[in-house]
């Protein structure tokens, strides 16, 4: 973890980017990924290499990656989803050096967004990351609805340990807990949390919020008050879940940035760039970069 007070996960261009209906041009993805970068993001999801007819926004993601790997001779941390085998090979043909595992604390939620039980997608990952050990991949693990869950409603802080536990002993080095649909709320995240930290050290935890009507900042301060250091947002909160419906997007940048700072811990992130990141993407998405 660098030096800084906490680490920002820019999701953006993945979470971001995954639900939009308009497809966007491989350049205008390259220029948003770049100008993160110039805002000093320590890590960027920068896409994700699963099946192209499911999420058509990320068919792209050899062309993206590959255009973008070069940042990462500068330190920067390029992470990528890959949901199967499958999808590591792709990644690792590209140059990925970092991937994101994820499943599911519902089965239901699970079986939409992946197709398989929780129990299959362990199976999935196991010689994943015995691959990536070997290869020297960096892997983090998500636990999607760890918050609560579209079709089944509230989880079990219980069976989101279970889930964190599992993915924590077969290799992942940071479990990063979603709140796929924004229903978290701060005594929610204490439970969760304090359920979850007896299995995985608070320092291996990440929280990926997404946001409904600002209550995603009120959770990441209760997380950074029991110990987290690593929060996901996206510049300009944009984000969603083809499989989550009504997912909010996620928390900004913009806002944890401005809340920590405003409280002298530092981001090491550039707000200049990143509002520009954000007005970038915006207009893409308007279709405004179309005739540029
Ligand atoms: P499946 O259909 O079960 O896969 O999909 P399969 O193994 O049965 O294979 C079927 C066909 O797909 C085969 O082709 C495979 O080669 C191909 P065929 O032999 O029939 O020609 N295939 C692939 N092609 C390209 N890339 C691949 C790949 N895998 C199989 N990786 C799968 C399973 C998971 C791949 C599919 O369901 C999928 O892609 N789902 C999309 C999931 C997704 O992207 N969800 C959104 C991201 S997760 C999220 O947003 C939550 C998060 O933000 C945290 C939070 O907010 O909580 C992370
Ligand atoms: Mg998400």
């Amino acid at each position: 973890m660098a030096s800084h007070g906490i680490q920002i996960v820019e999701v953006g261009p993945r979470d971001g980017l995954q639900d939009a209906a308009k497809l966007l041009a491989v350049e205008d993805k390259v220029r948003f990924i770049e100008l993160l970068a110039q805002a000093g993001c320590p890590v960027i999801e920068a896409t994700s290499f699963v099946h192209p007819k499911r999420v058509p926004q990320m068919a792209d993601a050899e062309e993206v990656f590959a255009a973008t790997a070069h940042l990462q001779d500068d330190g920067l941390r390029l992470l990528v989803l890959v949901p199967n085998l499958r999808g590591y090979d792709r990644a690792c043909s590209v140059g990925v050096r970092n991937v994101a595992l994820f499943t599911a604390a519902s089965e239901t939620f699970n079986t939409k967004n992946t197709n398989a039980t929780i129990e299959e997608s362990m199976e999935r990952f196991l010689p994943i990351l015995e691959k990536a050990q070997a290869d020297g991949v960096w892997v983090r693990g998500y636990v999607s609805t760890a918050f609560g869950c579209p079709y089944e409603g509230p989880i079990d802080p219980k069976a989101v340990a279970e889930v964190a536990d599992r993915l924590y002993q077969a290799g992942c080095a940071e479990i990063a807990l979603g709140d796929t649909i924004g229903v978290g709320t701060p005594t929610r995240v204490r439970q969760v949390v304090s359920e979850v930290t007896r299995f995985v050290p608070v320092g291996n935890l990440a929280l990926h919020m997404h946001n409904t009507r600002g209550r995603a900042l009120a959770n990441i301060v209760v997380g950074h008050e029991m110990g987290i250091r690593i929060f996901d947002s996206s510049a300009g909160g944009i984000g969603g879940c083809p499989f989550a419906p009504g997912a909010p997007g996620n928390v900004s940048t913009e806002s944890v940035v401005e809340r920590f700072e405003a409280e002298g811990v530092s981001t090491g992130i550039d707000l200049g760039f990143i509002r520009a990141a954000a007005s970038h993407i915006d207009r893409a998405l308007l279709g405004e970069h179309d005739e540029d």
